[in-house]
Formats: structure tokens, C-alpha cells, sequence
């Protein structure tokens, strides 16, 4: 504990968290004082005993053990006003789908589809998943089942792991598991998927990434410091630094990947540095770098960790963000230029930019596309990564700012009738043959090649807090609200404006209802939004660069 206290200035939570939320806010401000209270207090002085007192300031939201797994969830109770009807549904449909070891929650699966034939591994518990749900949970004072997944898949972590002859990396996360029930041994035993069942037999990056974002939420939100400072949790974070922070032949400071990484988990053409990974990436080497105890070893790792964001956000901010300035730049671009002068470092050929993205680009507004490597940029839009580089702080504020003016500027393409869209625009013909291998679950404007996924209006929210446009976050909600219970929570929906539910779509998936939900607790209090954002670490200069949206 006394050496958290000494993490370099820009590696503290408490650095990342002094937020003026009242800057934010056109709501009741009822709930507000209290999350302030402890905000204010860096989690860095909090000793345990002090942790306990300052959890007596959190009144409503935190009652330790006290509430039963089916009661009336706390933040309908506390609404000043009518909470919408879906809200209650959405409880039920999410306790519906909690999986239990020897009686203990540690998680929910991804999709309680009776309906549908095949069940794949929808029955399963998936890391990427589980997160809306955590989260949905810690809003609403019931952290145990956060504390179960984490303590379950850091176990899961501990398994040796091979796929054929071939052993995987000891800091591997799985990217799911199942619990299987002997009904008449009475036992419960867990299957993991590293990637060796996986359709594709794809690794799943982000899992580690989303493993220690939830261990900060999990601590920034109950203020139990314990669980991260246990000997366990210190080894797995630092296991799977170990693994993404490793040397090896690289020029980048972003981490390179193979396609379906992440939760585009099929062939996509997101190999290289795809901007999904990178954003978790950032985020989850800030996190880990408050979470660890500098002690010998875990100062080594700091060190590494400041370096390496320091690389990263330089190359990020620079090479990946595009706006009207850099798009015509790049337009103009010479090539085969060699040196340290070079201007286009990555030999683009203006030729293979491509048509839409000149109509795309708005005149004020801006981007991180979604992969940079030699001779290549993929100017397609994620929505993840893009959300995430706002809730990390990846972005400057300038380039929040740009983001939320893109998606306001490109309404109808990126949020439609229904939010939001993963990618745009969608891959057809034969770039859809060469780069997803002819997969016909991604035709265009399906599933990951321009779907719409509910999932993501909790990102989107938490965005339009941070950036104090909670107006945006209101109308996307509407949006959702006039059509997934009605739908019965699909998975995705398909469509250039997403008007139908996704052709091979899931009903009942678990994160489309947990996204919901805490979309709506963050807006009804938008201090919730500490939890998963992270405030800009001012000794990350941003690039000085032309550019007219960072200006304006
Ligand atoms: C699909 C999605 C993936 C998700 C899984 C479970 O494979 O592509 O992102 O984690 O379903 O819902």
C-alpha cells in the first residue's frame, strides 16, 4: 500500500481520475457528491481500514454483501424520476443469465437463446462479454460476482495451454469458459477456450486487456484495494505484460496481431495493428500501471509501461488519426521516400486510398483508423476502438472532441436507426471474397462487416459523458429503446441504417441487455463513468500537427 503511493505521478489513479464532472452534467446532480467524495481521495492513500471508511460515503451504491442476487436493482429505486420499463426487464433477462460455480455467480453467458438451433458457444461465459455485465453489476452495488470472474479467470490463467503440439504464452487469458454440471456426482467442474476450440482457432488479445480494465473498475468502484494487491492478481497482470510487452523484431510501439483477435473474432482483414487492440492496449497498460505495487519488480514493469505509453499514444496520435487536413495530405502524398526525412513514413500510395472516404470525412471531425502498417491504411471506421481511445485518454481532448464531431456530422452511416454500427463501411464483391475468405456469415452490412451492435451504446455513452454530450447519448438510447425488447435483445442488426435484426443474430444476448443498462445508469448518474474512463495524463503531449479539427 505505502508503494502505491510512489507510482510515478503519471501511472497514479488518482492522476487519472480528477474529473470536473459537474461540467458534464444537465441531470440531477443528487448522486454526484458521493462518488466525489472518493474521487477526491487518490486511491493510492486508501489503506484498507480507510478504504472501508470511505466506502461509508458511497451510501446507496455500495451495501457490502447485503443485497440478495434477485432484489429490485438499487438504481431504479434511487431514480428521482419513472425508471423506463425495459429497465426491469432487462434485470431480469440479465440474472437469467448468470452461471454459477459450486453456488457462487462468476459469471453470464452470452446468449440465453432457446430459440435458436445451434448453440455454438453462446453458452458460454466470455471474457469480452462479461464486461457490460461487471460493470451493470458494480453500478449497482453488487460487486461479488466481479470479484468471482476475476478470481475464476485468473485461475483459468494459471492452466497450461496448447493448441495441437503448440503451448500458448503462460499470461494467456481464455477468451471463455463453461461450467459443466454433474447432476449426479453433484460436482462442477470448467472448460476454458484459449483459443483451441474457437472458430478459426483465433487468439483472443483483448481478453487479458479487458481482464485488468475490470480489475480497475472492480477497485476503483468498491475501493477494496485487496483484491488487486493480492500476490495472484499482481503475478497475473504482470503475466500478461509479459506477453505484449515483449521484445522482438518490431519498428512499432503498437502491438501486432492476427486476424479475429478481438471482438471481431473471424477473418475481417483487422491483422496488423488493428485499432480495437491498440485502444485496450493503451488502456490496459494505464490501468495495470496504477494497479501494480512498485515493488522491484512491479517498479521494472512500471518503467517498461511508461516507455512503452509514451511510444504508443506519440505513434497513435499521429500515424492513425485522420481528419479532413491529413486525409488531403495523405492525397498528396509523394512516395519512395527514403530517410529520416521521409514525410509518408509508410510509403502510402495515394491510389489505394479509397473513393468513400473522401464523401466520408466531414469538414470538422476526425478519426483513428483502424490499422497503420508499411504501404497499408485501413481508413475503415471501428466503433470500440474509437470509443475506447476517448474513455483512455488515448485520444487528446481535441481529438475526443473531433470524434464525437464525426459520429454527429455521420449520423445515418454510424448509428442509423440503431446503434452502432461496428465498422463502416461494409466489405462486397471481391474485396469481401479476398479479405474475409467469402465468410457468409459477413456479407455486407451483416454481423462484424457493418452490423449494428446494442452492445456498443454503453461505450458510446460513457464517450458522450466524458466529452459532455449527454444529449447524443439520451437519443441513441431512445433509439435502442424503441426496438430491443420488442426484438427480444438481438445480438446485432444488419442493414445500412440497421432496420433488421441480424440474419444469423442471437436473441436474449447478454451484453446487448447488460450494454443497455449501463448506458442508462451512467446517464442517470454519470459518475459511474470514473469506473471505466481514464483522464488525460498531461505528461502525454499530443503530437503538434497541422490538422483543421484539432484547432477548431
Ligand atoms: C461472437 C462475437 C464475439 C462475442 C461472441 C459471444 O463470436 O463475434 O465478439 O464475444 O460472439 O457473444
Amino acid at each position: 500500500m505505502e508503494g502505491l503511493r510512489n507510482v510515478s505521478s503519471h501511472c497514479s489513479i488518482s492522476d487519472m481520475d480528477d474529473y470536473d464532472l459537474s461540467r458534464l452534467l444537465d441531470k440531477p446532480r443528487l448522486n454526484i457528491k458521493r462518488e466525489r467524495s472518493f474521487d477526491e481521495r487518490s486511491l493510492s492513500e486508501l489503506s484498507i481500514g480507510l478504504a472501508r471508511a470511505g466506502l461509508d460515503n458511497l451510501d446507496s451504491s455500495y451495501s457490502p454483501g447485503g443485497r440478495s442476487g434477485f432484489d429490485t436493482p438499487v438504481s431504479s429505486t434511487r431514480n428521482s424520476f419513472e425508471p423506463h420499463p425495459m429497465v426491469a426487464e432487462a434485470w431480469d433477462a440479465l440474472r437469467r443469465s448468470l452461471v454459477f460455480f459450486r453456488n457462487q455467480p462468476v459469471g453470464t453467458i452470452a446468449a440465453y437463446d432457446h430459440a435458436s438451433e445451434e448453440v455454438l458457444n453462446y453458452d458460454q461465459v466470455f471474457v469480452r462479454d462479461f464486461v457490460p455485465s461487471a460493470l451493470a453489476f458494480l453500478m449497482n452495488g453488487e460487486p461479488e460476482i466481479v470479484k468471482n470472474f476475476l478470481l475464476k479467470t485468473l485461475q483459468l490463467q494459471g492452466w497450461e495451454k496448447r493448441i495441437d503440439r503448440f503451448k500458448l504464452g503462460e499470461g494467456a487469458m481464455p477468451a471463455s469458459f463453461k461450467v459443466l454440471h454433474d447432476p449426479i456426482r453433484k460436482t462442477d467442474t470448467i472448460h476454458a477456450d484459449f483459443g483451441e476450440s474457437a472458430i478459426g482457432r483465433v487468439a483472443p488479445v483483448d481478453s487479458g486487456f479487458w481482464w485488468i480494465i475490470l480489475l480497475r473498475a472492480y477497485t476503483k468502484s468498491t475501493g477494496d484495494l485487496s483484491l488487486a494487491e493480492t500476490t495472484d492478481c499482481q503475478k497475473g497482470i504482470k503475466l500478461i505484460l509479459t506477453l505484449c510487452l515483449s521484445e522482438g523484431f518490431d519498428t512499432f510501439p503498437t502491438l501486432l496481431c492476427a486476424d479475429g483477435c478481438s471482438m471481431i473474432d473471424r477473418r475481417m482483414g483487422i491483422y496488423g495493428y488493428p485499432i480495437e487492440i491498440q485502444a485496450l492496449f493503451f488502456m490496459a497498460l494505464r490501468c495495470a500501471c496504477a494497479l501494480l505495487k512498485p515493488d522491484t519488480e512491479g517498479k521494472e514493469f512500471i518503467d517498461r509501461i511508461s516507455k512503452r505509453l509514451h511510444a504508443l499514444s506519440y505513434h497513435m496520435r499521429g500515424y492513425f488519426w485522420l481528419d479532413f487536413q491529413q486525409l488531403n495530405d495523405i492525397y498528396r502524398y509523394k512516395t519512395e521516400e527514403y530517410s529520416h526525412t521521409a514525410v509518408n513514413k509508410f510509403n502510402v500510395i495515394p491510389d489505394s486510398i479509397p473513393d468513400w472516404v473522401f464523401d466520408f470525412m466531414p469538414t470538422r471531425g476526425g478519426y483513428f483508423i483502424g490499422n497503420v502498417s508499411p504501404a497499408r491504411m485501413d481508413f475503415r471506421w471501428f466503433a470500440l476502438g474509437n470509443c475506447i481511445a476517448i474513455l483512455s485518454s488515448l485520444a487528446t481532448p481535441e481529438q475526443s472532441i473531433a470524434i464525437m464531431d464525426l459520429i454527429e456530422a455521420r449520423w445515418e452511416e454510424l448509428v442509423g436507426e440503431m446503434p452502432l454500427k461496428i465498422v463502416y463501411p461494409a466489405i462486397d464483391s471481391h474485396e469481401w471474397r479476398i479479405v474475409t475468405g467469402c465468410d457468409p456469415k459477413n456479407t455486407r452490412w451483416s454481423y462484424h462487416n457493418g452490423g449494428s451492435w446494442p452492445v456498443l451504446l454503453w461505450m458510446l455513452t460513457a464517450a458522450c459523458i466524458k466529452t459532455g454530450r449527454p444529449q447524443i447519448a439520451r437519443k441513441t438510447i431512445e433509439l435502442a429503446e424503441s426496438r430491443l425488447l420488442k426484438d427480444s435483445w438481438p445480438e446485432y442488426y444488419d442493414g445500412k441504417l440497421g432496420r433488421y435484426i441480424g440474419k444469423q443474430a442471437r436473441k436474449y444476448q447478454t451484453w446487448s441487455i447488460s450494454g443497455y443498462l449501463v448506458a442508462k445508469m451512467m446517464l442517470e448518474d454519470p459518475s459511474h463513468l470514473g469506473m471505466i474512463s481514464l483522464e488525460e495524463d498531461k505528461q502525454m503531449k499530443p503530437v503538434i500537427r497541422r490538422s483543421s479539427s484539432w484547432t477548431c
